[in-house]
C-alpha cells in the first residue's frame, strides 16, 4: 500500500481580536516596513472585512478589505514567508474577491509596490490590471516608492 500525501486543508474565518498577535508575527516577517498591532486593532473596530487564512490550525495569512459602495479595496495580503509560492496567496486572493462580491461589489481595488513582483504577478494571473499611479506612497529603504494601482471587474 502506498502512502497518500495530503496538502492540509486550508480553513478561512474572520480575524478576531486574539488573532493579532499571530497575524502581526506573520506581519513583521513578511514585510520591510509591517503595519502595528494597532492598525490592525482598528481594522477590526472599523469594521473592515478581516480574515485570516489558516493551515494546520496555524496562520499561515490574512487579508484586510474595506468594502462600500460596489467597490472592494484590498488593503493587505499576506501569507507566511514560509508558506510562500505554494499557491495560498492565490487562494486567499479568490476567497477576499468571492467576500466582496458577496458584499455586492463589482470592481475590486489595490496598491501594490512596483518593486513586487511576487505580488504583482499574483494579481496580474487573477485579472487586475494597472489603472493608475500614486507617487511616493510608500516608505522605502531609500526614500519613497510609488503604488500601482490595480483593478479588477468582478462581474
Ligand atoms: C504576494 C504574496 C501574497 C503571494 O503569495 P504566495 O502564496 O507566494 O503566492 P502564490 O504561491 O499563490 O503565487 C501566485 C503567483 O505569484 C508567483 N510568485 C510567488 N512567489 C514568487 C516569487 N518569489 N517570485 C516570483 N513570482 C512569485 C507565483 O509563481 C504565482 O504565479 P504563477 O501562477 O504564474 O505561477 C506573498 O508573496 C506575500 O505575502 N508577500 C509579502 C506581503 C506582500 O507583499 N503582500 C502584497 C502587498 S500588495
Amino acid at each position: 500500500m502506498s502512502a497518500v500525501l495530503k496538502q492540509p486543508a486550508l480553513q478561512f474565518r474572520p480575524m478576531l481580536e486574539s488573532d493579532i498577535k499571530a497575524v502581526h508575527a506573520v506581519e513583521t516577517a513578511a514585510y520591510d516596513f509591517p503595519w502595528s498591532r494597532v492598525i490592525f486593532q482598528d481594522c477590526l473596530r472599523v469594521g473592515y472585512c478581516c480574515w485570516v487564512m489558516e493551515r494546520d490550525r496555524a496562520v499561515a495569512g490574512y487579508g484586510i478589505m474595506a468594502v462600500a459602495v460596489g467597490e472592494s479595496h484590498i488593503l493587505n495580503l499576506c501569507v507566511h514567508p514560509t508558506a510562500q509560492n505554494n499557491g495560498l496567496g492565490r487562494s486567499l486572493l479568490d476567497y477576499l474577491l468571492d467576500v466582496s462580491r458577496r458584499h455586492k461589489a463589482d470592481c475590486a481595488y489595490l496598491e501594490v509596490r512596483p518593486s513586487n513582483a511576487p505580488a504583482r504577478r499574483l494579481y496580474a494571473r487573477a485579472g487586475f490590471e494597472e489603472v493608475g499611479m500614486r507617487r511616493n506612497y510608500y516608505p522605502a529603504r531609500l526614500g519613497r516608492e510609488d503604488a500601482i494601482i490595480m483593478a479588477k471587474s468582478l462581474d
